[in-house]
């Protein structure tokens, strides 16, 4: 009986880590520092279920604003886990980086829900806000002005490089993906743009993934 609880237990935690959505690692979110070797002496908090912080499953407009800023359910007390203050915001600078500069960004798929991510950066040195996220708009890819990263198909790591603002340094500011899937069929709107009916993949509220990494952007 023991065994057989213990390898349930097992299951479900490796489960859950499949079933996540994605996390991301370069830099490493919040959750995810502690998988990272090079912060391993910072005894980070582990989050196995790291690549989970998907709004507690509720689906979510663009803006994402019925999700915790970082990727926990809404309705979790404010700091939620994920942001600062909360029980993986470790306060560890996962990334140090140069005003302007291009800068490398790592983000797991743990399942395949095509759609694409998005880069943000909130530089209040306050808790975390949607809007603090969305005053500067996503960030460019390198060498472009897209900001989105298509990830239909893709699954493990997809990599990109994003450019930081030109204007922008900070001792500490908060960088944050957003990953916006593509599994469910909706109504259109000024965004998704299609007719009504039928509507469309894509369209209307889908899972949303966001994460919350430390970092600091020097002059
Ligand atoms: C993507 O980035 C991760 C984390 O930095 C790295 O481990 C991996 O090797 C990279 N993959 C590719 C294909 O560059």
């Amino acid at each position: 009986m023991k065994i057989l609880l213990i390898f349930g237990v097992v299951c479900s935690a490796g489960f859950f880590y499949v079933e996540g959505h994605g996390t991301l690692r370069e830099p490493p979110q919040r959750s995810s520092v502690w998988r990272d070797e090079r912060f391993a002496s910072l005894n980070p908090t582990p989050n196995y279920d790291d690549g989970g912080l998907w709004c507690a499953g509720e689906k979510q407009d663009y803006a994402a604003e019925a999700c915790g800023v970082c990727g926990d359910g809404f309705s979790v007390a404010r700091p939620r886990p994920n942001e600062n203050g909360g029980t993986y915001a470790n306060g560890i600078i996962t990334g140090r980086y140069r005003r302007g500069e291009e800068i490398p960004i790592a983000f797991e798929l743990t399942a395949q829900h095509n759609g694409y991510f998005s880069v943000q950066i909130c530089d209040d040195l306050t808790l975390e806000s949607h809007e603090c996220f969305q005053r500067r708009g996503f960030l460019p890819l390198a060498g472009g002005t897209t900001t989105k990263i298509d990830v239909t198909n893709r699954q493990g790591f997809v990599n990109t490089t994003v450019q930081l603002p030109p204007d922008l340094s900070c001792q500490y500011c908060v960088l944050r993906l957003y990953y916006r899937s593509c599994k469910d069929w909706g109504e259109c709107d000024g965004v998704c743009d299609c007719p009504n009916p039928p509507g469309a993949m894509c369209c209307g509220p889908q899972e949303v993934v966001l994460n919350c990494a430390d970092i600091s952007v020097s002059l």
